[in-house]
Formats: C-alpha cells, sequence, structure tokens
C-alpha cells in the first residue's frame, strides 16, 4: 500500500510515521509513506501557495494551482484514479468501519490543508473524499492524516507481528477490550484477577467477554446498541445494577 500526503509540512508527517510500528512495516517494504510539498508547486517567484478569499473576511486561503499540481504529480504515477482524502472538519466521521474499507486500496492521497482551507474549485476537481476525525478544529490536516494512516496500516498483513490483535481488540463487535495485566503478580497490593491465573480457558474467554460487556455498558453505552448479545449476556448486563 502507499500513502501519499499532500502538505505544507512535509517534515511533521515524515517525523511521527517513520517511529514505531509503522516505521518499521515501511522498513519491511509493507507500506511506503510518501510527503509531497506543496510549496514545490508554488506558480510564483516568492514560492507562496496562499491568497485573500474573494468576498472578503478573516485569513488566506490556499490556491487551487499548486495544489492541482502536486496532486497531479502523483496521480501521474498511479496505475488507476487514487481515492483522495481531503481532511475537514466538515468531512464524515473516521471510523474503524471506514480504516477498513480505504485499507482494501492500493494508493490513497491525502490532501492537507491549512490557513483557512483550500480554493473551493480544485477540491471539486479532485477529492473523492471528505474526512474529519472528529468534531474539534484543528489548525491543519496533517495530525489528522497521520491517525488515519496509523488506524489503516495497522490493518495490512504482516503490519503488526501479531494478525490476530488486530481484529480481536476494541471496537471488534462493537465492543471495548477487556483489561490486560502482565507481571507482577501482585502490584502496590493490587492483585491480578485469580481467574487469569487459572490456566482454564473456557473460563477466562467468558470472564474476558463480560469485562468487555460490562465495560462498554459503562464507557460507550452508545456501541453497546450495536454489539450482538446473547439472552444470557443481557441478562448479566440487567444484573450489574451499577452500570
Ligand atoms: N482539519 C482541521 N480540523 C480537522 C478535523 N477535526 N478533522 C480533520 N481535519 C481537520
Amino acid at each position: 500500500m502507499n500513502f501519499h500526503i499532500l502538505t505544507l509540512f512535509p517534515d511533521m508527517v515524515m517525523d511521527g510515521l517513520n517511529t514505531s510500528i509503522i516505521g518499521r512495516a515501511i522498513a519491511n517494504k509493507l507500506l511506503t509513506i510518501e510527503a509531497v510539498n506543496i510549496r514545490d508547486f508554488a506558480v510564483n517567484k516568492h514560492n507562496r501557495v496562499d491568497d485573500y478569499t474573494y468576498g472578503g473576511g478573516a485569513g488566506m486561503l490556499m490556491q487551487a494551482e499548486p495544489v492541482y499540481l502536486a496532486y497531479k504529480s502523483i496521480e501521474e504515477k498511479c496505475k488507476k484514479m487514487p481515492r483522495v482524502i481531503y481532511l475537514s472538519p466538515q468531512g464524515k466521521t473516521f471510523s474503524q468501519e471506514m480504516a477498513e474499507e480505504f485499507a482494501k486500496e492500493e494508493e490513497l492521497i491525502f490532501l492537507c490543508g491549512h490557513y483557512e482551507g483550500i480554493d473551493e474549485r480544485v477540491l471539486e476537481d479532485i477529492v473523492t473524499d471528505y474526512v474529519s476525525i472528529g468534531d474539534y478544529v484543528l489548525t491543519g490536516g496533517e495530525l489528522p492524516s497521520m491517525v488515519m494512516i496509523d488506524a489503516i496500516s495497522r490493518l495490512i498483513p504482516g503490519v503488526l507481528h501479531n494478525n490476530v490483535s488486530a481484529e480481536f481488540e476494541t471496537f471488534q463487535d462493537n465492543l471495548l477490550e477487556y483489561p490486560q495485566y502482565t507481571r507482577p503478580e501482585e502490584w502496590r497490593g493490587k492483585k491480578v484477577p485469580e481467574i487469569l491465573l487459572s490456566g482454564h480457558h473456557a473460563n477466562i474467554e467468558k470472564w474476558r467477554r463480560e469485562q468487555s460487556i460490562i465495560r462498554t455498558a459503562k464507557a460507550r453505552p452508545d456501541l453497546l446498541e450495536k454489539a450482538e448479545l446473547t439472552e444470557k449476556e443481557k441478562k448479566i448486563l440487567a444484573n450489574h445494577s451499577e452500570i
């Protein structure tokens, strides 16, 4: 999978993504990440890529042509028309489901806006998906594109050493993850739940599932409505009066 990021701050995205698990995936050639500096496509001798908005109003807007040329420089190299994601609070809210859908693509282009945004005409011409990472306003699209690339990359086979963990975790079946513990068995007077030391796998699985349901009910009741619970599990939930 090849990610291309159109940005005014290539170092910001490359420094962030070249680290840890995604950095290792790049080194292992499971994916590539390329940041294209929109400023390299400026069409004036001062290398300016922004200008005032027609009709007045505060702030500057990124101009259409440098964005278009930067996009074209990538599109020319792709076998088929790649999806172009524009990061914006006005987009559809990013979700695990969307990450799974994007993970099926071979090439993805992320367009990061700055200042007050980008001239509408180029967005109309090149953007296929408008995506927000949540209901708050950031200074640019770089952090949202990094968030999305992280979430998508970990779904690519081989990126996580343990492929099972990408599937069986938070949001699997709309449930949050159960609590987990590692050594020591007792830490500052707090013991690991007895059942996890029992070696009884079926009971452990049952306990974990119950914990997931209880946690989800407490922290994210909205998710629980979409989870598939057995009649027995619904009863367990009903018995937890503190939830
Ligand atoms: N750009 C600025 N804020 C954003 C957000 N919340 N999501 C995506 N892109 C953004």
